[in-house]
């Protein structure tokens, strides 16, 4: 089976983002064929400073590369490596009625937001419906906000195939993460926009202090606490192995124990993870022609099906290019 997904490099990420989607990309790979992309195209909608997207999309890579994505399994590539992935955007717009858009619950809050909403906010589903049916994928892990557009994919392939008479579109089916909500220091979904993330490339310094700073309640020492309602604890489930959990969940329970002290053992599990991936990145950011090796690599690998799926679709619908074209 053929696993997609993209992430759009609009910011540093934080724990949210690698509980809530990275971690099980990464364990995906093991399975499955993998073909991971920085969906910098779609940035583009919010991200719009040069310098800044050029930043951010290499990010992405670092971090996923740091955090144990294996190039040796999955293709990793920039969106924008693949240029038949906008074509496939324009061919699918033609068979898709504005209404379908104009359903789209992503849009209508982003624009509530007050993002202005430009026609590229608008697309944003064609855009991703293109990204996924161009490699002919069949799982999408995504988040919970993301299933309506892969509801769209699955609608927007039927149009064309039934347009053009032709299965040229396989149709994928959304993989949802069960990490659905991870807290963020308010006790909120962790959100890069809420400001109350825990970075993943911080300093230990800084990570240790945002990890002090979760809101709990006055239970005082003494007491025994509720490890259901806090944050601290939502946390640890996530990280921590089921024997560490079990012996945390019974130090809550009994009593005696601060939440000071839950703190730093949730900093001890973080810390297993983003130590040595912070190494890893440290090594990676010196080596910036080896990164860049792996998302060519990556493309190249993508390229091969996108071309000829696109061939398929263009043939499909009549549309002909120059004899002997790269494309
Ligand atoms: N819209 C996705 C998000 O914001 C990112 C994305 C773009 C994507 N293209 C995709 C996800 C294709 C899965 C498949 O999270």
């Amino acid at each position: 089976m053929r696993v997609l997904s993209g992430i759009q490099p609009s910011g540093r990420l934080h724990l949210g983002n690698y509980l809530g989607a990275m971690r099980q990309h990464i364990e995906l790979q093991e399975a499955h064929e993998g073909f991971y992309f920085i969906a910098n195209y779609h940035s583009l909608t919010t991200v719009q400073d040069a310098a800044t997207l050029r930043r951010w999309t290499m990010d992405v890579a670092l971090d996923y590369l740091a955090l144990g994505l294996d190039p040796d399994r999955v293709a990793l590539f920039r969106q924008s490596d693949i240029p038949e992935v906008t074509e496939l955007t324009w061919l699918l717009s033609t068979v898709t009625g504005k209404g379908l858009l104009e359903r789209a619950t992503s849009y209508k809050d982003k624009v509530a937001r007050g993002l202005p909403s430009s026609m590229g906010l608008f697309s944003y589903p064609l855009l991703m419906a293109a990204d996924i049916l161009i490699y002919r994928s069949d799982l999408v892990p995504v988040g919970k906000d993301q299933v309506q557009h892969i509801e769209m994919t699955q609608d927007m392939a039927g149009y064309f195939n039934t347009t053009f008479g032709r299965e040229v579109f396989k149709r994928p089916e959304p993989k949802l993460n069960e990490a659905l909500i991870v807290p963020g220091v308010d006790g909120q979904k962790m959100s890069k926009s809420y400001g109350n993330a825990i970075d993943l490339f911080d300093t230990p310094k800084r990570t240790r202090k945002r990890i002090m700073s979760i809101k709990t309640d006055s239970t005082p020492v003494e007491d025994p606490k509720s490890p259901d309602r806090c944050n601290v604890f939502a946390l640890y489930k996530l990280m921590a192995t089921p024997e560490e959990v079990k012996t945390l969940d019974r130090r809550y329970r009994e009593g005696g124990m601060g939440y000071g002290e839950a703190k730093e053992r949730l900093f001890e599990v973080v810390e297993r993870v983003l130590g040595p991936a912070r190494e890893r990145r440290e090594k990676l950011v010196a080596d910036p022609g080896y990164v860049e090796d792996i998302l060519a690599a990556g493309a190249a690998k993508a390229g091969a099906v996108a071309r000829e799926v696109m061939a398929d679709a263009r043939d499909a619908c009549g549309i002909v290019i120059m004899k002997g074209s790269q494309r």
